[in-house]
């Protein structure tokens, strides 16, 4: 059955990769499918039933729910269902992880191929990665589906949440309140919250950790940037000892694993003011829910034993409606559904490289720059670097800038007050040079944002630019992602080119693993 529906080749690699449109198509399908099955009616028009669709699962790191609830909704499918064994396969033979998806991807005419790895940003760069190779082979693109890339996303995780949420709801998105407990620190599916939760006009979000697990601070900027009304609670004791206490109670497990000594030992009080209580349950809300991505630890459970046989039980329906979910995104990303959609997709992010604008030249009768002691007949001269900044910051920008360009060339260099009392920049001489190629332009303007670049002729500025921080940074061999999880990361030799979007003034974000980098810590020196 060939299928075309408008998701067709696209991928999931974070919650954002579906516009809250999509996310609520895929809510309202899933939703359709679980209630025709349930009822014992026809639910053929989900199914893809064809054996050249493959859906391969590619799990690096261990799972039950994600990698069951994917294997069986495959099989409901009709598609073609392969499980990869990554503990026996040549990974150990240090293979990259693009050459081993190459060969699987010849398999079928078309594929979905859902990974979870240890690696961060692994969907994000097969899928560009795939753009230009299916290109090349003349086959359909290939779907990503990330099924957890280390502490980064878990999306369908976070679709499964807010579907399960929606139920609770009886379907409306005006109101959410939502209190999450536990882990908030370590744990990516409360971090995807603050996107996912968007859903719902109205969302109050209470946050219960205590200070070693509280959640971090981009993370609740971002929520409230959101306009979610956000409040924190240490523990669940604080939590209810007020009035306004949530319906829905988010809970995860303590990461320990990933914390030091210094956190390990006050485990058994960390423990204590995320775990739930039998003396608590007077105190909840009326219809009151309680949901876990699961699993749960066995020996000390956030969400206690004693309480699975309670109303408060959601945690079991969430995670069956991983399976209803995950059919509904394969059905969309094969293009089995989707035609009926009405809304708006996702949009690529688009880029406008203007970081170059030309400066009025001040008229002056002395010559205006010198290399020591002498003026500079031709050439150029780089102004304005750091300026305002502390000198030591100037003179590092200054060694920054001589490094990533390899200005070894005669010049001169130095810290000068500029205009204003107590500000000071600094200045790079370079009679030798009399222009910059594009690239390098591009470096400069990322290295000293705001410096101005001096075209000088007979000893006169002919023509002045200044450059200001571009939109994004990449194709150069002096960056690199520090995040060590990173799958661009020099180290795992994936042959991934790293690539920066910016998102604040000085901070840029990793295109893959999404870290934040302050823009001086991007570079290699
Ligand atoms: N919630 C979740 O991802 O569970 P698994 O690790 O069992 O897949």
């Amino acid at each position: 059955m060939t299928c075309n529906g408008p998701f067709k080749g696209r991928s999931i690699s974070v919650v954002n990769d579906l516009s809250l449109d999509e996310q609520l198509y895929l809510y309202r399908k899933a939703r359709e499918l679980k209630e025709t099955a349930r009822a014992g009616d026809d639910v053929e028009k989900f199914r893809i039933n064809d054996k050249d669709y493959q859906v391969y699962l590619i799990f690096m790191e261990n799972s039950t729910r994600t990698r069951e609830s994917f294997r069986n909704a495959g099989k409901f499918l009709g598609a073609r269902v392969n499980v990869f064994d990554a503990a026996t396969s040549s990974f150990n033979k240090n293979e990259s992880i693009t050459d081993a998806i190459k060969m699987l991807f010849g398999y079928s005419d078309e594929s979905c191929f859902i990974l979870r790895t240890t690696l961060e940003g692994v969907c994000t760069w097969l899928d560009q990665a795939f753009t230009e190779y299916a290109h090349i082979t003349e086959k359909p693109k290939p779907s990503f589906i990330n099924a957890g890339d280390g502490k980064h996303e878990h999306p369908t995780q976070e679709f499964l949440d807010e579907f399960s949420f929606l139920e609770q709801l009886n379907w409306k998105e005006e109101h959410i309140h939502v209190a999450m407990v536990g882990d908030l620190y370590h744990g990516r599916t409360v971090h995807s919250k603050a996107d996912g939760l968007r859903i719902f006009k109205e969302v109050e979000v209470d946050l219960i950790a205590p200070p070693l697990l509280s959640m971090p601070s981009h993370y609740v900027e971002k929520m409230r940037s959101n306009g979610f009304q956000v409040r924190t609670f240490e523990s669940i004791d604080e939590y209810l000892a007020q009035d306004k206490v949530a319906p829905i109670w988010y809970f995860t497990r303590l990461q320990l694993e990933r914390m030091g000594e210094a956190v390990l030992e006050r485990a058994p009080y960390l423990r204590q003011s995320v775990t739930f209580k039998k003396d608590y349950l007077g105190r909840l809300p009326e219809g009151c829910r309680f949901y876990h991505p699961l699993p749960r630890d066995r020996n000390f459970p956030t969400i206690p034993f004693f309480l699975d046989d309670l109303p408060l039980n959601g945690w079991d329906s969430q995670s069956i409606n991983g399976y209803w979910t995950r059919i509904i995104e394969i059905a969309m990303l094969s293009g089995r559904i989707g035609e009926d959609f009405e809304g708006e997709h996702a949009k690529p992010r688009e880029f406008i490289d203007d970081f170059v604008h030309e400066a009025p030249i001040q008229e002056t009768a002395k010559p205006e720059y010198k290399v020591g002691i002498k003026p500079v007949e031709e050439g150029i001269v780089i102004d304005h670097i750091a300026r305002g900044a502390p000198i030591g910051e100037i003179w590092d920008t200054i060694d920054a800038v001589r490094k990533i360009l390899k200005l070894d060339v005669r010049s001169s260099h130095g810290v000068y007050h500029s205009n204003r009392e107590g500000i000071y920049k600094g200045i790079i001489s370079l009679p030798d040079i009399i222009s910059f190629g594009e690239k390098d332009l591009k470096k400069l303007a990322a290295i000293a944002p705001g410096c101005t670049l001096n075209l000088i002729r007979h000893a006169h500025v002919a023509k002045k630019y200044r450059l200001s921080m571009p939109p994004r940074i990449y194709n150069f061999d002096e960056i690199s992602c520090k995040n060590e999880n990173c799958i661009s990361y020099p180290a795992h030799h994936e042959g991934v080119p790293t690539e920066f979007i910016r998102k604040g003034e000085t901070t840029f974000v990793c295109k893959y693993c999404e870290r934040e980098h302050k823009f001086r810590d991007i570079w290699d020196i």
